[in-house]
């Protein structure tokens, strides 16, 4: 019968290549990995924006983040765990599926077969024989790590700061909590918030609020909705409608603020773009004003997974002169009696005690005030949560102008 088979194999000669097959969960939390790696994308913005575009399930978004969170917070120990069986430094996409690999066998405590050949199959072909081998060799070997700081997976100085700080099994034990994934929290609205940020909004009342570091709004839009629900009453001024005037210094995060106000239908919170050090309104305006200062953000590391690869021994030391000099800027916007609450969701004690410390010297009209609710332990004139017990650690004072 005639022969068909010259058309049929120029018909394959020039087939169009397959289209891809959709990426699997493993497939995108390896791509995050190498964007996270390669082009220092933030682990929490890129993950956002990939899975929205996805097809994902939502079982498997949540093993998409967590793999991707998981392996960048691990990633120092995860790296020990395979280096013990390359000679050489592997180039990103190979370094990449041996971390989650390593990740999924001695943390997750994924089935070892499903650890390695999805991952595997998940891997760019020329990588695909590195990646089997180094992960089968990985499932066997007995784990020594030759420090606690790979172990907990954390910087040396770093570690060392957690340990002089807090002393060596409290601190250990706040850099293992660290590493456990961070709860997810709805408010009423719809709004996620971790617990420790909205106990901090609720130490914020008064009618005429400024929340200078505002940006995205988290707090803002606490406060805005507790003022509108009457949750407490103006002693204040007299008949002032309550409304929180949101600034922020960057523009870009200023319109989150706009955005959520608008999404969660708020509408007595203004938004400003401006420097909190140089607000344009007049002195003595406020009743209360919020400094949720800029900071390491060292008590909320599960959130951020990469932050502790990014943050280095000096930004403390830069952040907290910032801070000061934003607590002093809200001396003049709040009314005497009035209050500023000072907040960071950090918990070494640059960032917090001697911030109290450099303003007692500086502000010598601002009273800390020792009244925190349940749940708040004292700490020098303010008080903290510590993220062993809060999920996220957080550290606050509360002054009032006198
Ligand atoms: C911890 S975040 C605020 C979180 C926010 N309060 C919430 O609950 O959603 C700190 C914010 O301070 C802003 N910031 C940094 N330097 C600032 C400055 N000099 N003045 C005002 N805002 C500043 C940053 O852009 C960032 O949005």
């Amino acid at each position: 019968m005639g022969k068909p088979a010259k058309n049929e194999s120029s018909a394959t000669k020039h087939k169009k290549p397959k289209p891809e097959a959709p990426k699997t969960a493993r497939g995108i939390a390896l791509e995050a990995v190498v964007r996270i790696e390669r082009d220092g994308a933030y682990a929490n913005l890129l993950l956002q924006q990939m899975l929205q575009n996805s097809p994902l399930e939502t079982r498997d978004r949540g093993f998409v983040t967590e793999l991707v969170y998981g392996s960048t917070r691990m990633k120092r120990a995860c790296d020990y765990l395979v280096d013990r069986f390359i000679a050489d430094p592997p180039p990103v996409e190979a370094r990449a599926a041996l971390r989650l690999g390593a990740y999924q066998l001695v943390f997750l405590g994924t089935p070892p077969h499903a650890a390695v050949n999805d991952t595997v199959a998940a891997t760019p072909h020329k990588f695909r024989g590195l990646v089997n081998a180094v992960l089968r060799k990985v499932i066997g070997a007995p784990v020594t790590y030759p420090t606690d700081a790979i172990a907990l997976s954390y910087p040396d100085w770093l570690f060392d700061l957690f340990i002089a700080q807090f002393g060596d099994e409290d601190g250990r034990r706040m850099m293992a909590a660290m590493n456990e994934p961070a709860e997810v929290v709805e408010r009423d609205d719809g709004y996620r918030q971790d617990r420790s940020s909205q106990m901090v909004s609720a130490l914020v009342t008064g009618t005429r609020i400024a929340d200078i570091c505002a940006a995205p709004g988290g707090k803002s839009t606490a406060i805005a909705s507790a003022q509108r629900a009457g949750a407490f009453e103006s002693d204040d001024v007299a008949g002032s409608e309550p409304f929180v005037a949101a600034s922020d210094r960057r523009l870009s995060r200023a319109r989150l603020v706009a955005s959520n106000t608008g999404r969660l239908d708020v509408d007595n919170v203004t938004t400003v773009v401006a420097d909190g050090r140089f607000l344009p309104y007049r002195p003595g305006s406020f009743d209360t004003v919020l400094v949720d200062a800029p900071c390491t953000g060292l008590g909320a590391l599960r959130r951020r997974a990469d932050a502790r690869w990014r943050i280095g021994a000096e930004d403390a030391e830069r952040l907290s002169s910032l801070q000061v000099e934003l607590v002093l800027a809200a001396q003049d916007l709040v009314a005497v009696g009035g209050e500023i609450i000072y907040s960071v969701c950090t918990i070494t004690d640059a960032e917090s005690l001697d911030v109290g410390k450099r303003l007692a010297e500086l502000a010598p009209g601002l009273e800390p005030v020792d009244d925190f609710p349940e749940g708040w332990e004292r700490h020098g004139v303010g008080a903290r949560l510590l993220p062993d017990a809060h999920n996220d650690g957080m550290a606050v004072i509360r002054f009032r102008k006198t």
